[in-house]
C-alpha cells in the first residue's frame, strides 16, 4: 500500500501505521479530543451536499476510518445510508462498534484506494462521495489525480464530490484535477487552518 517512505511495505499509509491494532486505537482516542473542532467543516459539508435532508440518498466516505464523518452525515440526513471505504480492517472493526447504533444503515467496504480497480467493489451510483483526511495519504499527487478520476463514474448526475483534507498537494492542483476528472462549479466550500473543504458537482 502506499507509503512515502517506502513503498515496498505493505502494512503502512504515509507515516501511520492504520493495520495496527494499537496505533488504530491511540489515533482514535486523540482525535476524539479534536472532534469538536471539526464540526464546522461537516456542517458546511452536510449543507453543500445539493439534496433535501429528507432525501434517501447513497453516501460513500472514502478513508472512512472509524466513521466520524459517516455518522455526522446519517444523523443529518436520516433516510440516508452509507457505504464506508477503507483499507484497514482495524478502522472497520472500530467503526462496526462505534456506529453499532446505526446498524443497517451503512456497511463498509476494504480496499486501498491507491490500487487501480480500488472501486470495483464499489456500487454506485452515490448522491455524495465524501472523504475527510484520508486521500492525501496516497501519498503521490499522481494517485491523487488518479483516485478523483476514479470516484467521478461513481457520483450520480445531480450529485457531489466533497473532500475535507490537507491543501497537500496544493489546492489548486487538487481542484484542477477534479476539473479534469469531469466534475463542475469545483470550489473550496470552507478554509482552516491546515486544511480545507474542497470538492464539486455532477451536472
Ligand atoms: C486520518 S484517518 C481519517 C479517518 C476518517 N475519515 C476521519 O476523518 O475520522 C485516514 C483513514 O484513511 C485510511 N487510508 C489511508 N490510506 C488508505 C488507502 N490507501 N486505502 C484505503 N484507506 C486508506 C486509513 O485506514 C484511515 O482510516
Amino acid at each position: 500500500m502506499a507509503d512515502a517512505h517506502d513503498s515496498s511495505h505493505h502494512h503502512r499509509y504515509d507515516h501511520h501505521d492504520w493495520d495496527s491494532p494499537e496505533y488504530v486505537s491511540d489515533w482514535a482516542s486523540g482525535q476524539d479530543q479534536k472532534e469538536k473542532a471539526r464540526q464546522e467543516p461537516f456542517q458546511v459539508l452536510a449543507e453543500t451536499i445539493p439534496y433535501d435532508k429528507a432525501v434517501p440518498i447513497r453516501i460513500l466516505d472514502v478513508g472512512a476510518g472509524y466513521g466520524a464523518l459517516t455518522q455526522f452525515l446519517l444523523s443529518r440526513f436520516p433516510n440516508a445510508t452509507a457505504i464506508c471505504q477503507d483499507g484497514s480492517v482495524e478502522m472497520a472493526k472500530l467503526g462496526q462498534e462505534r456506529m453499532h447504533h446505526l446498524k443497517g444503515r451503512f456497511e463498509y467496504a476494504l480496499c486501498d484506494f491507491s490500487k487501480p480497480g480500488w472501486t470495483r467493489k464499489l456500487t454506485g451510483p452515490f448522491e455524495a462521495v465524501v472523504s475527510a483526511i484520508a486521500i492525501h495519504n496516497a501519498g503521490s499527487p499522481k494517485i491523487i489525480e488518479r483516485i478523483y478520476s476514479d470516484i467521478f463514474p461513481l457520483v450520480k448526475n445531480g450529485g457531489c464530490f466533497i473532500n475535507f483534507d490537507r491543501e497537500r498537494p496544493p489546492l489548486e492542483d487538487q481542484m484542477k484535477w477534479l476539473r479534469k476528472a469531469g466534475f463542475q462549479d469545483v470550489q473550496r466550500f470552507w478554509t482552516g487552518e491546515t486544511r480545507a473543504l474542497f470538492g464539486g458537482f455532477k451536472r
